[in-house]
């Protein structure tokens, strides 16, 4: 998501005459595109706004923040980082381009955190997009659910899907384009609703977004994915329609956060380790060996040594195909900020290792079973290390590093995985 405001962002700026620049030495402005969910994310702000007033006088460069934490803390973010010109809220970035020309001319920072206007158009021009054959697709924008350790929901607000005809009109001109990839993306896929059926009427499907994954599939764009998917509103509906079209692909990030009943009632996940059971298993029949990806919270409020073993017994079960964990991190505001954060750093951390031997024992065994197979790899890019060796994805969304003739980027290729070495595959062209 962040990438995705970030690439439109570049594409608002781009229209009205500015340069991205990869030099940061000859910048004139910095932008900084920030993230809430977790405080790590937070510190590492003030760090590069600290570095950047450092390395650049005020004169020189202009400090911008956008994103979670401009949203959330507006104003007091100019007490906490002193030297800041500009704070673009979330629902704001339409109109960044008029908060840098005010900080410059009034030289004095500027707040803008007003809701984005309805008609905006988001396409994301060619030139800004993270690569040239994949582009990411935002189908709806904030969050409903309040998850209870969760700063999205005040930091995106509300949920906002986007029509599907304005969606299929745009996945159409990116596949005209040369696009190869798209990425629907939003907090909670699943949750898709549009005021309006436009686009839709020729799709059946069991909710609006596996009507939409149905229709998007009809455009012909060659691969399809989609990210994040809430547990509660995943049906099944939505693995059939996998199932009936090649160019949806095969994988589902399926964030889980604890195995315990107990931990996932306090979180306010809205789903039980039955029903989070039931969907891995619809999953997991699909005759598409879909990958399967989810996150999981280290430590929440509460969380016993009884609940970790159910979190680490469900990981068993799932065997995720790859997974990310975090150590709960209180976020002011949230619900479960008013919770006593009593499991200690220590037990979080033991609890990290422990987890993250079985998630890469399953990661392991799921990268394995690739070797010897042939998978259809969107050649994305050349090896940092090597101009002989280029990598990709496959449609289930593991990377695969392997030799081959530059003229091969932006193809799909045949690629026989020949080898696993820590955690990267390694194939040969076909
Ligand atoms: N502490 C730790 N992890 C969190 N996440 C969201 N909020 C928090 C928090 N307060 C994690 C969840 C989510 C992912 C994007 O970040 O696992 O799925
Ligand atoms: Fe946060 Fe829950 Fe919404 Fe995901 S579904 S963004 S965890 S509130």
């Amino acid at each position: 998501m962040n990438v995705s405001d970030s690439e439109k962002v570049a594409t608002v700026l781009e229209a009205e005459g500015y340069q991205l620049t990869d030099a940061e030495e000859s910048a004139d402005i910095f932008i900084f595109n920030t993230c809430s969910v977790r405080e790590k994310a937070e510190h590492k702000l003030f760090t590069r706004i600290g570095q950047v007033r450092r390395d650049h006088s005020e004169e020189r460069a202009m400090i911008g923040v956008m994103g979670c934490v401009a949203q959330l803390e507006g104003e007091t973010l100019l007490k906490r980082a002193p030297g800041i010109d500009f704070v673009i809220g979330t629902k704001a970035v339409a109109r960044i381009s008029g908060a840098i020309e005010n900080a410059a001319r009034r030289r004095q920072p500027q707040i803008d955190l007003g809701e984005r206007e309805d008609d905006y158009d988001w396409s994301v021009s060619p030139l800004q997009r993270h690569s040239p054959y994949v582009a990411f697709v935002p189908i709806i924008e904030g969050c409903n659910k309040f998850c209870t350790y969760c700063i999205v929901p005040f930091s995106r607000g509300r949920e906002k899907s986007l029509p599907a005809a304005q969606i299929l009109k745009y996945i159409l001109d990116l596949k005209a384009e040369g696009i190869r990839e798209v990425h629907l993306i939003g907090q909670n896929v699943n949750s898709y609703r549009p005021k309006t059926d436009a686009g839709l009427e020729n799709h059946r499907g069991a909710t609006p977004f596996s009507r939409l994954l149905r229709a998007v599939a009809a455009t012909g764009i060659e691969r399809i994915k989609f990210t994040t998917s809430f547990p509660r509103d995943f049906h099944p509906d939505i693995v059939d329609a996998i199932d009936e079209h090649e160019n949806l692909c095969n994988w589902v990030h399926l964030p889980v956060q604890s195995g315990s009943n107990r931990i996932l009632k306090a979180m306010r996940r809205g789903h039980d380790v039955d029903n989070y059971r039931r969907r891995i298993d619809k999953i997991r029949s699909s005759p598409r060996e879909i990958s399967l990806t989810t996150d999981l919270i280290v430590g929440f409020p509460g969380e016993t040594d009884e609940d970790f073993e159910e979190t680490m017994k469900l990981a068993e079960y799932c065997r995720f195909d790859s997974a990310y964990y975090f150590k709960y991190s209180p976020r002011p505001g949230t619900p479960a900020h008013e919770l006593v954060d009593d499991v200690s750093p220590t037990v979080k951390k033991e609890r990290c290792i422990e987890l993250d031997r079985i998630l890469r024992k399953s990661q392991r065994r799921s990268l394995e079973s690739q070797v010897g197979r042939v998978r259809q790899v969107l050649v994305e890019g050349l090896s940092s290390r090597s101009d002989k060796v280029l990598n990709g994805h496959t449609t289930c969304h593991k990377i695969v590093n392997f030799e081959g003739p530059a003229d091969c980027l932006g193809k799909i290729a045949d690629v026989r995985i020949t080898e696993c070495k820590t955690n990267t595959l390694f194939g040969r062209i076909i």
